[in-house]
């Protein structure tokens, strides 16, 4: 009997790990006859997969299960009910409240039970019951999804670690993510090999520290003991077709010897790291339970940079934690002239419920907050351009992923992780060609094809 087709909606916000668990229930789901739909209005099955991070990306949630309430309803009586599920960090947090909340919800699903995901969906249609799913379990979420992927395009995401130990007292990671735990290095280079087959050219390992990395050795080697990040990237490079290689995101504190060395010696690893400092202040570093100063970030930037001079710096950073003061604020500035950022994310302070930050004193006020957002943020958008601005007149290897908005033009990648527009037939689309840069802005990087272009 041929299977019946429906139709699968999934709307992903917050981090890139939410993008791969993204990809990978899809994965899970074609199986049953779910074809990915790009709008919710036909849809058999709508996934929100949440990001809890601050409080507006929470809230976002609630909004969207009211745009999606008539939808579902005008479809009750259909032949084809709509099922909402809300996935990830919310739904890892809130799952009571939003089942109390949000009566349109069928099911909720915590990030360490997607693959369970096809047995709960068919309990969901036998019953139209509730359904609350939100163990932690990352051995059986990896060890199910360890089947084929689907992979469009060159670049592809790879979760190699997931959770945090370090609660920092802001963030509701290790709440919603679990304790930190690293997939083993064989269920790594399986899929990395999967990736490359298919044709990806670039991989971002993934975790919410990535760097914090110690998974099991490949079978033969336990008396090595787990292996670091770096030494998995060392692994990683040598897999044929995997060109480019980055990892997202690490703690200062867990660049071990090892990886400082492995962006001086591997070609296929990107100069570019993102490396989150937070606050340059240390009495804000230490309210924050970040365990180290900005004379250690700094000394540590000099390391990476001395193994790999041109890289590419970036951060994020957290204005008004409670307790910031304007002279707090000013080493935040002072420290970021010093270090130079190619790129970097920057947010104001947000309060969550059940971390340590939420009980703190001396709450910073919102045009506070909103002030030091726009000072912090016009210095890391110069120190950007000035960044984006030196490659003029360089030649940079770009990865072409897809065609560009104007007509003859193709969209790619630096090594720095920069934006290339660039007129180039799309047979350079998947491929590697060096393109001579000739114009920069904030956001881009504007060339032409260098002579010997198409050679990948
Ligand atoms: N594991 C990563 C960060 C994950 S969260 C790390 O340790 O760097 C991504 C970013 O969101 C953080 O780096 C931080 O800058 C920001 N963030 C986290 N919690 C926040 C909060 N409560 N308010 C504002 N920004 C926050
Ligand atoms: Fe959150 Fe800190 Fe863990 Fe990063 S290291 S995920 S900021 S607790
Ligand atoms: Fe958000 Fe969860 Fe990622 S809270 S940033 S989706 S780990």
């Amino acid at each position: 009997m041929a299977l019946e087709r429906k139709k699968l909606f999934i709307k992903t916000y917050g981090c890139q790990m939410n993008v791969y668990d993204s990809e990978r229930m899809r994965d899970v789901l074609a199986p049953l006859g779910y074809e990915p739909s790009d709008m919710p209005d036909d849809a058999d099955l709508v996934i929100l997969n949440t990001c809890h991070i601050r409080e507006k990306a929470a809230e976002k949630v609630y909004s969207e299960l009211g745009r999606l309430r008539p939808l579902k309803e005008g479809k009750s009586e259909t032949a084809s009910p709509m099922t909402i599920a809300v996935a990830g960090c919310v739904a890892q947090a809130e799952g009571e409240e939003i089942m109390r909340r949000a009566p349109v919800v069928d099911l909720v699903v915590g990030p360490q039970t997607y693959h369970k995901l096809p047995e709960l969906i068919a309990q969901t249609h036998r019953a139209r019951g509730e359904r609350l799913e939100t163990e932690f379990e990352p051995v059986a979420k990896f060890d199910a999804l360890a089947g084929d992927r689907q992979v469009e395009g060159y670049s592809a995401f790879l979760t190699v670690q997931e959770g945090c130990d370090k609660f920092c007292t802001f963030c509701v990671v290790p709440y919603t993510r679990g304790a930190e735990w690293s997939r083993p290095v064989d269920q790594i280079v399986a899929e990395a090999r999967q990736l490359a087959a298919k044709g990806v050219r670039e991989i971002t390992l993934l975790g919410q520290n990535v760097n914090a990395y110690h998974g099991e050795p490949p079978s033969g080697r336990e008396a090595d003991g787990p292996w670091g990040l770096g030494r998995l990237l060392r692994h990683l490079a040598l897999i044929g077709g995997l060109d480019r290689i980055r990892y997202t995101t690490s703690h200062p504190n867990d660049m071990d010897d090892e990886l400082i060395a492995a962006h001086g010696d591997l070609d296929a690893l990107m100069p570019y790291l993102h490396l989150p400092v937070q606050s340059c202040s240390d009495k804000v570093l230490k309210a924050m339970n970040r365990r180290h100063t900005f004379e250690d970030y700094a000394l540590l930037i000099e390391r990476i940079r001395a193994a790999r001079p041109d890289i590419a710096i970036s951060g994020d950073f957290i204005v008004g934690f409670p307790g910031e003061t304007d002279a707090d604020f000013e080493a935040t500035l002072q420290g970021v002239r010093e270090i130079n950022y190619a790129s970097a994310f920057s947010f104001k302070y947000s309060r969550r419920p059940g971390t340590p930050g939420a009980a703190l004193p001396m709450q910073v006020p919102e045009e506070v907050s909103s002030q030091r957002l726009a000072a912090l943020q016009a210095l890391l958008e110069s120190q950007q351009t000035d960044f984006n601005r030196q490659q003029i007149g360089r030649r940079l290897p770009v990865l072409f992923e897809r065609a560009g908005r104007e007509p003859g033009q193709l969209h790619g990648r630096s090594p720095y992780l920069q934006a290339i527009h660039c007129d180039a037939p799309s047979g350079l689309i998947g491929q590697i060609a060096e393109v001579e840069i000739a114009g920069a802005t904030r956001n881009s990087l504007t060339g032409k094809l260098a002579e010997k272009a198409g050679a990948a």
